[in-house]
């Protein structure tokens, strides 16, 4: 394996950006930018041995500057999806946090971690990214020392390591929210994606598309992915729940604990699989439905439903629904949750 680092170009602002590329001996690779701790791209191999590039991003920080609220690549903090009204208690004490999707607080806030340069090492195989989250930070409790930790085996499997710890009890749900086009990062629309996911139940939405607090039975819905199902077979499926979210935009509550197999997504065009494992309570699938028209890395088309995010998280506004479970991180305890994608062509 190879760690490579080069100046990739500037923010807005003049800040320099770093690209490294994590590469397997046979040319497989995947990048990732110390702005945002951002996966810029992951290029893996077809059932030809072609390599194809199967996550959407872009080719300058201004461009994620500018588009940032897709969260293409983005690692995802301090706490991922909604938080309802954004505000919270947290043993009697209420948080305003930014309203960055009135009323809700969406992903961190106006300025989550995508959107700060990361300092970084390289540790052996790894690229370890971290950042001091400030306390107060969009509205946050605790200051907030975090890592991320990228590794890219020779058989192809990424593998992203989170590590937190605050000085005060606080909120924190990391995550990657990495869109994957399969047949290529601008292979159109991904309905024919096929997706199984390892779950018996999904937190219902409410009109605000945060949870109801109900843990629906996916039983004889479009939400029964146990077997694997078409992307377009759920959209199409008229289903109340995929009305309200336009689209899958929905957490699981993943079976199991520990580092388990969650969700296999797979593309009958280019024969690519991707097979994600992670230590996370739920997955957010979110079939681009809201993603604008635009233009991303090489000229490519990208809008909605042309990307898959398969986001393992904690539940959605899980801090104020105390049955799910608990984003609550206590002073001085170690946060460390672990998310790995396996990609194999058949
Ligand atoms: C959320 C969507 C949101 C999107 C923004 C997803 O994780 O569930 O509701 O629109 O992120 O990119």
């Amino acid at each position: 394996m190879s760690v490579t680092a080069r100046p990739w170009g500037a923010t807005r602002e003049g800040t320099p950006v770093t690209l490294f590329r994590l590469e397997a001996p046979d040319g497989a690779y995947v990048q990732v930018l110390d702005y945002g701790a951002i996966l810029q791209a992951a290029a893996v191999p077809d059932r030809t041995g072609r390599l194809r590039d199967v996550c959407l991003g872009f080719d300058t920080p201004a461009e994620y500057q500018e588009k940032h609220d897709g969260y293409l690549g983005a690692l995802v903090g301090r706490c991922a999806n909604r938080i309802r009204g954004a505000r919270f208690q947290l043993d009697g004490r209420p948080w305003p946090l930014a309203a960055n999707q009135p009323p809700n607080h969406l992903h961190g806030g106006v300025r989550g971690f995508d959107q700060y340069l990361w300092d970084h090492r390289v540790q052996d195989d790894a690229l370890v990214l971290t950042r001091r989250s400030p306390a107060g930070e969009e509205g946050y409790p605790g200051a907030l020392q975090t890592e991320a930790q990228y590794t890219f085996t020779p058989d192809h499997v990424l593998r992203l390591t989170l590590r937190a710890v605050s000085d005060a009890d606080t909120v924190v749900n990391l995550t990657s929210h990495a869109y994957w086009n399969l047949n290529g990062h601008g292979g159109g629309d991904v309905g024919e994606h096929t997706l199984s996911i390892d779950a018996i139940a999904y937190t219902e939405l409410a009109a605000d598309n945060c949870p109801t607090g109900t843990l629906a039975s996916v039983v004889g819905t479009p939400f029964d992915l146990r077997i694997p199902r078409a992307l377009s077979a759920g959209w199409d499926a008229g289903h109340p729940q995929i009305r309200q979210g336009g689209g899958y935009d929905h957490n699981w509550a993943l079976r199991g604990r520990g580092l388990r197999e969650a969700a296999v997504l797979h593309a009958p065009e280019s024969g690519i699989t991707l097979t994600l494992s992670t230590t996370q309570p739920g997955l957010q699938v979110y079939t681009a439905n809201f993603l604008p028209e635009m233009t991303g890395k090489g000229r490519a088309a990208y809008g909605r439903r042309r990307g898959v995010a398969l986001e393992a998280q904690g539940f959605p506004n899980a801090v104020n629904q105390p049955e799910f479970p608990s984003t609550v991180l206590r002073a001085g305890e170690p946060y460390h949750q672990e998310i790995a994608f396996a990609f194999t062509h058949d």
